[in-house]
């Protein structure tokens, strides 16, 4: 799958989501009014051959999301929708038109570190956690994923997120992180601070899936610096079953995800096995 938030607000980026050869698609993080988000600059490259980005969940509201869904529908994909709140309601609210629009799953935004009242602020909480899981798995028929950020209480956070009837887990969104302009001796981000993506959080997301697995054994959606099938290969081994793509799709994303399925597939016929399920979580048993 796609990661949440660099496509996945307009029907426009789901058809060019659906020429990617993806599995299913993740929509932009909706929440319930339209958000601006932060001005620019709101993502730049970093020299570590990473990404931080503080874009502040900007998406064009609740209102928005049924053409978005529809879409994705309409080109026959598994379609997820990733939803934010900033209260119990507003999670409710965003899951319903989610579920009403035809949504085949719901990744709840527990992770997102740099939108105050959102994400990371929420889903560092496991009570929290377990309040939103809860409330939105009530209303809904369809899977609830919980998608965690990195937090000191991530493996408990997972608990709770699993104990309020999250189906799955996406692990991890960005880590938060800065940069300064030496300069004018500033820091660059609008907002300061931000969240890093891409290669350099790669080993982080391999660590929290793998605390995460060992503790509960869950479903886990993999996700964090998977560039090719190597680093692919590790979080499945760590324990995920699946995996999304966020930074490695800004360039050249029809190949990068062919190269990944392509790889993976000789790797599981060298090691002898038949299907990757084998794999998942196979650095575990040793
Ligand atoms: C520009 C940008 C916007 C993002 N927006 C969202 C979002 O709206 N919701 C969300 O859950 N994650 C969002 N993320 C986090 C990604 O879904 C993913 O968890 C993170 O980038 C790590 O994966 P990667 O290293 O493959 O990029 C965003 C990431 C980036 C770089």
């Amino acid at each position: 799958m796609n990661a949440s938030g660099v496509l996945g607000a307009l029907p426009e980026h789901v058809v060019r989501l659906a020429s990617y050869g993806l599995a299913a698609v993740v929509t932009k993080t909706f929440t319930e009014k339209p958000r601006e988000g932060y001005g620019p600059p709101i993502i730049l490259r970093l020299r570590n051959g990473g990404y931080i980005n503080a874009v502040g969940l900007a998406n064009p509201g609740v209102e928005s999301l049924p053409q978005v869904v529809r879409k994705g529908k309409e080109l026959g994909l598994v379609t997820i929708v990733s939803v934010g709140g900033s209260s119990l309601d507003e999670f409710v609210k965003v899951s319903t038109t989610a579920l009403e629009a035809g949504a085949d799953m719901i990744e709840l935004n527990l992770g997102c570190p740099h939108t105050k009242g959102y994400g990371l602020d929420v889903g560092s909480d496991p009570a929290n956690v377990y309040e939103v899981v809860k409330a939105v798995s009530s209303v809904s028929r369809v899977p609830v994923i919980a998608k965690l950020g990195f937090s000191d209480n991530y493996v408990k956070s997972s608990g709770k997120a699993l104990e309020g009837g999250a189906r799955a887990l996406t692990l991890i969104n960005t880590v938060r992180a800065m940069v300064i302009d030496v300069y004018s001796a500033k820091p660059i981000l609008t907002n300061v601070f931000g969240g890093m993506s891409g290669p350099p959080i790669h080993p982080i997301a391999v660590k929290v899936v793998y605390d995460v697995y060992r503790e509960y054994e869950p479903e886990i959606v993999g996700v964090g610096g998977v560039t090719d099938w190597v680093s692919a290969a590790e979080l499945i081994l760590a324990g995920a079953k699946a995996l999304q793509v966020g930074s490695a799709l800004t360039a050249k994303p029809r190949e990068v995800v062919n190269s990944i399925l392509e790889g993976l597939r000789e790797w599981v016929a060298e090691l002898g096995y038949e299907r990757i399920e084998d794999l998942v979580g196979l650095a575990h048993k040793r």
